[in-house]
């Protein structure tokens, strides 16, 4: 038997050389382009702030809002790579580490790492937390063969999530530590209610926005991303157009439009299609909407997947749902472990801030107060066959 993988690897460069993609990386949600168009203005401020650091004065601390998709994880690690190059040019002993919080769950944790990318082993476990903090700022008390303490720039990439769960004693650390200086990246313009006012006043960052893209400025975006990723003169002309007014749409989001032009394409190659075109396009985002709501509901914890199942035999039963009447349908299929009605409706207001249902709240006339009359906002059939199948 000839050898499998050389195979499939003989097949693939075949298919490559006949189909719609040169190269599928650019399209990759970690892929760094060389340029960030429509950046330039926010990376000129990060990079205002962290000039400092190469006259060996620590910069201030910086954080960077915007909603998801528009460029803040890109911004700052093109910052980083450009301050890395003229640092190690004008040999100034500086490090920027990324750290994404999602993979790191505590202040212990998120310390340990810092440690161990900066060559001081630390255990992932064990140690006190006072011992990790002593282990960490004992970096900066060595000096390299030059003479200079280390300068360090902490990125905490998607810090909302840190902040939920462990407080605000990393940035208390940090911002607390000689030398070092934190750039986070949140989400919400409203981040910092969630730190007590010794860590703001320590943080005292300066703040830069990341607005929403347009679709204009989307769609010189995709236009950079598609040359280096399509075949010349596969992509029919409204496809760029048609994404980037859909994912103009979604708040803006680059990342979605990305993803609507890379499955546009997969679905292209799929069909055995030369060309890739609108239609493509509208499939693709069917697919996106279609894997998204599968693992929103997969993901739901198991009370909140009993009230989806709950409101699905109703709308079933083409009843107008009241929280009232979902409670009922709800408690028959806990039975036991069914929680208090208070807690529904808190399940109810996340279902419908994750886009699965709509609630309407309506007057049933004088006296006879006010209802909230829930409704299903995804495909039933899908959602049905993804509440049965997990
Ligand atoms: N101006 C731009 N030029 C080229 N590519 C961009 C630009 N802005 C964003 N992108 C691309 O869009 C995708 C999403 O961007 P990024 O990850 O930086 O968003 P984000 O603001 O960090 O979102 P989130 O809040 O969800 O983490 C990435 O693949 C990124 O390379
Ligand atoms: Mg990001």
């Amino acid at each position: 038997m000839s050898n499998v993988f050389e195979d499939l690897e003989n097949d693939i460069e075949n298919l490559s050389s006949t189909s719609i993609f040169k190269d599928k990386e650019p399209l990759d949600h970690r892929y760094l382009p060389d340029k960030l168009v429509h950046r330039e203005d926010q990376i000129r401020q990060i990079a205002k702030y962290w000039v400092d650091v190469l006259s060996d004065v620590t910069p201030s601390n910086v954080t960077l809002y915007g909603k998801t998709g528009t460029g803040k994880t890109a911004a700052s690690k093109f910052a980083r790579e450009q301050l890395i190059e003229i640092a190690n040019k004008k040999k100034v002993f500086v490090k920027v580490l990324h750290i994404r919080c999602t993979d790191f769950t505590t202040e212990y944790q998120v310390i340990a790492e810092i440690c161990n990318k900066l060559g001081r082993d630390v255990p992932s476990r064990g140690w006190t937390k006072g011992e990790v903090v002593n282990a960490f700022r004992d970096i900066f008390k060595r000096r390299n063969t030059y003479g200079k303490k280390l300068q360090l720039i902490v990125i905490l990439d998607e810090i909302d999530i840190l902040l939920d769960k462990d407080g605000d004693g990393i940035l208390y650390t940090l911002t607390r530590t000689d030398n070092v200086s934190v750039l986070c990246i949140s989400n919400y313009l409203d981040f910092k209610n969630l730190i007590k006012s010794r860590v703001k006043s320590s943080l005292n960052d300066k703040e830069i926005v990341f607005p929403p893209y347009g679709a204009d400025q989307l769609s010189d975006i995709l236009s950079e991303r598609a040359q280096l990723s399509f075949q010349d003169g596969v992509l029919e002309d409204d496809v760029i157009p048609l994404c980037s007014a859909m994912a103009a749409k979604e708040e803006g989001d680059a990342r979605y439009a990305l993803d609507l032009l890379k499955s546009a394409g997969e679905i292209a190659f799929d069909e055995d299609c030369d060309k890739v075109t609108g239609e493509h396009v509208r499939k693709a985002k069917d697919t996106i909407e279609h894997n998204k709501v599968i693992e929103i509901i997969s993901t739901l914890p198991l009370q909140q997947q009993r009230v989806l199942e709950a409101i699905l035999i109703l709308t079933k039963q083409d009843e107008e749902i009241s929280s009232g009447k979902l409670y009922d349908e709800y408690k028959e299929i806990s039975k036991k472990d069914a929680v208090t009605y208070r807690r529904i409706f808190d399940f109810i207001n996340e279902l419908e801030l994750l886009g699965i249902i709509s609630t309407n709240t309506i007057s049933r006339g004088r006296g006879k107060g006010r209802t909230n009359i829930i409704k299903l906002q995804c495909d039933e059939t899908l959602l049905e066959t993804t509440l049965y199948t997990i």
